[in-house]
């Protein structure tokens, strides 16, 4: 541990948000690195004759601040974690940082399933981090969770955060493009979950450097006009979800209407776009027959 007073970490503090950045950044930083959460660094809960304990020191935290600064690297790239609904997750660039609008894909979940206790099988389409997967397995431990990725990679990362949550087997990791891995559950689906590239390639091009050059294409870019792989996701679900079963899908901001069409073209019903919570039509859902 470094000890170090309060009033030097408060200079310090200053002194690199004079440096550009921003402050809920760097107490990222300070919890992930530093070992000291944001709500002990307010001004009021600290006292200022006293001194702070930190796991690495001042200079270290400075030099991953001024990479964060000058290389654009998310700062949850740097520190090897990323806060998602209530799980402090592992992330490398091999895997998207999980979004916060993505956390209301869990909220429908639970909307749509009031029944927590009854044995499901449900399938994630792309799991990244394991983020969606990992909080319904330990949210529903009699669920039984499929999840899913092109990119070995991104389930090893999927697989050792999931680990670090459970003791249980409820959730399974598999590799393959989309459907493929799913082939002995055709029709045995209860809910299908997808939050797939969906970018457009204009869009892609045009997206900010912390993004595009450190955040992996293949979790973002969904072909020209970003439907790319929404359109073979829903084509195929049909094949895999039980009668009655559901798929949710995330996606851009304007998509909603398109996905809802393409939906309805192959036999969905009760299709919904679901608002996130800026009022975006971020979730498009539907039931098949
Ligand atoms: C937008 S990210 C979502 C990650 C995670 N579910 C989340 O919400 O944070 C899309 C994920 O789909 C995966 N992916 C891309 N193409 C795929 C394919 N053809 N088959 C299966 N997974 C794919 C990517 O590797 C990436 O992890």
């Amino acid at each position: 541990m470094h000890s170090i007073s309060v009033k030097e970490f408060l200079l310090w503090k200053k002194n690199q948000l004079s440096k550009g950045g921003d402050l809920q950044s760097l107490y990222f930083l300070i919890d992930c690195l530093g070992g000291i959460k944001a709500t002990n660094l307010n001004f009021s809960s600290l006292n200022h004759d006293g001194k702070l304990y930190l796991k690495k020191n001042l200079d270290f935290l400075e030099s991953i601040w001024e990479e964060h600064l000058i290389e654009f690297t998310p700062i949850q790239y740097l520190c090897g974690f990323a806060f998602w609904r209530d799980l402090k997750l592992t992330v490398t660039d091999k895997v998207l940082i999980p979004r916060s609008e993505t956390e209301i894909i869990v909220d429908i979940v639970f909307k749509l399933f009031e029944k927590k206790s009854k044995q499901f099988l449900f399938a994630e389409l792309g799991t990244g981090s394991g983020a969606i997967s990992i909080a319904l397995a330990l949210a529903c431990p009699l669920w039984v969770g499929i999840a899913t990725d092109i990119d070995p990679d991104a389930l090893k990362i999927a697989y050792k955060n999931y680990k670090k949550f459970s003791n249980l087997s409820n959730l399974r990791f598999s590799c393959g493009h989309w459907w493929e891995p799913f082939q002995s559950y055709k029709g045995k689906i209860d809910l299908a979950i997808s939050n797939p590239p969906y970018i457009p390639k204009n869009t892609y091009e045009k997206l900010p450097k912390e993004v595009k050059n450190f955040e992996p294409k293949i979790a973002l870019l969904g072909g020209e006009d970003g439907l790319k792989h929404i359109r073979e996701i829903i084509q195929k679900a049909p094949l895999y979800l039980r009668e009655k079963g559901w798929l949710i899908l995330e996606n851009h901001f304007d998509q909603g209407g398109k996905i809802k069409q393409l939906l309805i073209k192959n036999g969905f019903t009760s299709v919904e776009i679901v608002k996130d919570l800026s009022g975006i039509g971020r979730f498009t859902i539907g039931r098949y027959k």
